[in-house]
């Protein structure tokens, strides 16, 4: 039943006719809140081109908010599968868990990656030790959680010169601002207090890595594959560049994002391969984004890990990419359920065949 296993199923696949789309909805900060407070939240635009696609394949669909009414609306609504796209409530560095959680003590399948891989992959470090372990390039990595730990600046600024300080476990780029990087241990200490001041959690260090900006998309299980890949580029070059809250909130005007003819075949190769092998070493499921930095000598570095990638058709980074390399937006949602059906001994139906 599950191809993690090995298994090939021997029952019949189970048919599915609700599905349920379970989201957190984008809301304006209050005035006493940091202003990026909802940053990785849905517009309801994204809900619904989710809930179209997948609803093309003939399936009830529901849309279910992650609030306080949560559990009620899912009994409710009763769904066989669900299309989480929940980012989850509050601070904790475990947020991203908190919907499969749910649904794995529900007994209901869901597409993307498990709990435990959810909460590895939101906290960066965690990440970076767990690809280090299997010998995946990162960037050189310090961690701050106290006043004492500041006395490790003088040593670090003496085997790099300049770093990115960034909060611990957050996505979107929120604690990234176009000045996050620290050029002496006084600039890194005022921008370590200020994401423990903001965001009340550990602030990373992490080397500067001044090459090109690549993200690529992962799509599948036992034989994930890349969907696609992209730079990023600002489009006033610069000499420091970061893909900060800044550029992402203005990226018509800031940003270019260039396709996979754009990245030398070598490279590309590197990058896909580092990608596939992150993949696999987080255990994650049915879809992934990887972010990447070449250092100075050209090297794929992974700075981050999005199990839960943005699915907006307009504005997120693995629609984007995929529709670079020539795909459709509901094709993705596409390949992403498929994966996740088969995974899951579930029957996947022809289009509208409902
Ligand atoms: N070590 C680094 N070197 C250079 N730029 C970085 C580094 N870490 C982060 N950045 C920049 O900051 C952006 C956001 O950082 P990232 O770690 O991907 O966080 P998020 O989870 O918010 O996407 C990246 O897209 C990149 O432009
Ligand atoms: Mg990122």
């Amino acid at each position: 039943m599950n191809e993690e296993y090995g298994h090939e199923p021997d029952v019949p696949l189970q048919s599915v006719a609700r599905v349920s789309v379970v989201y957190n909805l984008k809301k304006q900060a209050g005035s006493d809140e940091p202003d990026d407070k909802y940053e990785e939240y849905d517009p309801i635009a994204t809900v619904e081109a989710v809930a179209d696609a997948v609803g093309a394949y003939g399936f009830s669909v529901s849309l279910c908010e992650q609030d306080d009414d949560f559990a009620a609306r899912l009994a409710e609504q009763k769904p066989q599968f669900v299309a989480n796209i929940a980012e989850g409530r509050g601070e904790a560095r475990g947020r991203e868990a908190q919907v499969p959680c749910f649904l794995e003590s529900a007994g209901i399948p869901y597409w993307g990656s498990d709990a435990v891989s959810m909460a590895v992959a939101l906290d960066k470090l965690l990440t970076s030790r767990t690809l280090l372990c299997d010998e995946i390039p990162v960037p050189l990595c310090a961690c701050f959680k106290q006043e004492q730990d500041l006395s490790q600046l003088p040593t670090l600024f003496t085997e790099r010169s300049r770093f990115v300080v960034k909060p611990r476990y957050e996505g979107s780029s929120k604690g990234i601002f176009s000045d996050s990087v620290a050029h002496t241990p006084d600039e890194a200490k005022e921008k370590i207090r200020r994401i423990w001041g903001r965001y009340a959690q550990p602030a990373l260090l992490e080397e500067y890595l001044p090459g090109d900006e690549i993200t690529v998309g992962i799509v599948g299980n036992g034989r994930p594959s890349v969907v696609g890949m992209m730079r990023i580029v600002p489009v006033e070059q610069r000499e420091e560049f970061l893909y900060s809250l800044e550029e992402k909130r203005d990226y018509l005007k800031r940003i270019r994002y260039e396709g996979p003819e754009s990245i030398p075949t070598s490279v590309r190769d590197q990058l896909g391969r580092f990608a596939l092998k992150a993949f696999q070493s987080l255990e994650l499921r049915d879809m992934a984004r990887v972010d990447f930095r070449l250092d100075c000598d050209g090297t794929p570095r992974i700075i981050d890990i999005n199990p839960l990638p943005g699915l907006s058709p307009e504005y997120s980074d693995l629609p984007i990419l995929h529709r670079l390399s020539g795909g459709e937006y509901n094709d993705l949602v596409r390949s992403i359920l498929r994966s996740s059906f088969s995974r899951n001994g579930l029957a996947f139906p022809a289009r509208g065949s409902r």
